[in-house]
């Protein structure tokens, strides 16, 4: 039998605490051995997660803690220098992080609570 390397999905959060375009919930994953923010957010009745680094320079992007979207709520925008991306699919649209993109964490809603989905380069922070 192949060893298991993957966690188990994680609790992030209620559904409820991921208002529609609302504050997002950070927590802290471990990525390639080293700690790194992450954030979920629900945009278009989808919860989201991302790492809590822009594509263009890898830092926190968060205008506060927490906030993410820009001022019409429909761009993930970087608060350093406006690197903007799509919240869905965390593609950058415009800005100086040109083709890149977030990094994306897989996310399940069950019976009312969400969950981030590990990887074997992603995994929760009480792992390394
Ligand atoms: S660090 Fe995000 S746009 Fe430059």
């Amino acid at each position: 039998m192949p060893e298991q390397d993957t966690a188990p999905p994680q609790l992030l959060c209620g559904s409820s605490e991921l208002q529609e375009r609302g504050k997002a919930v950070t927590f802290d994953v471990i990525q390639w051995r080293e700690p790194v923010r992450a954030f979920a957010l629900r945009f278009d009745g989808q919860a989201v997660a991302y790492l809590n680094r822009c594509a263009h320079v890898p830092t926190e992007m968060d205008w506060q803690e927490g906030e993410f979207l820009d001022a019409d709520k429909r761009f993930i925008m970087c608060s350093i220098h406006g690197a903007v991306y799509d919240p869905l699919s965390g593609q950058c649209v415009m800005g100086p992080c040109n083709r890149g993109r977030l990094t994306k964490i897989e996310v399940t809603e069950r019976d009312g609570e969400v969950y981030w989905h590990p990887t074997r380069d992603t995994k929760p922070a009480f792992q390394d």
